[in-house]
């Protein structure tokens, strides 16, 4: 399958877990890019505060896997932005990454997932897979490992 990683990843843990995937995905036989979202603007990312710079496509793509953080108990800006500006996803799977701090369950996590979630389904794509990763989790490689087989098992 032609798989697109989009990920939007300020410190750089999204995009760790993002690469982690890719080479799964890549050595059970997929075609698997990794595409950053990037911004000009300060860091962190504040709403009205920034403009997207790199603007991944998502048309040449089957399935795409979104990554993105949690900022301030809700889905990064940029990610928001990103999604926001998307066009159609018809027929296309996604599944869906977000990685925050703390391993509280009300901390922005589910929140983040919704809204992306959202995004996707009202342009037309089936949701198939969503995890969620804390970094400050006494347990976070084992974390990332599961969230990593999860999602690449999905295609
Ligand atoms: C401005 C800012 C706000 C944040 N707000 C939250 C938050 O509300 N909840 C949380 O669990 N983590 C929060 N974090 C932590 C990030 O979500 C976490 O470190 C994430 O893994 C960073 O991913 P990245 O390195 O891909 O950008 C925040 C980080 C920043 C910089």
């Amino acid at each position: 399958m032609n798989i697109g990683l989009i990920v939007y990843s300020q410190t750089g843990h999204t995009n760790s877990v993002a690469v982690k995937l890719q080479k799964k995905l890549t050595a059970a036989g997929h075609s698997a890019i990794l595409e950053q979202i990037t911004i000009t603007g300060n860091t962190p990312a504040q709403p009205g505060k920034f403009q997207l710079s790199k603007i991944p496509t998502a048309d040449s793509y089957d399935a795409i896997i979104f990554g993105a953080p949690v900022q301030a108990f809700s889905l990064n800006p940029v990610m928001k932005a990103y999604m926001g500006q998307l066009s159609s996803l018809k027929g296309k799977k996604v599944a869906l990454l977000v990685t925050k701090q703390i391993p509280i369950l009300w901390l922005g996590g589910t929140g983040a997932i919704a809204r992306m979630k959202r995004e996707c389904e009202s342009r037309g794509a089936t949701v198939i897979g969503t995890e969620i990763i804390a970094w400050a989790s006494l347990k976070r490689e084992q974390s990332i490992n599961r969230s990593v087989e999860n999602l690449s098992k999905l295609f």
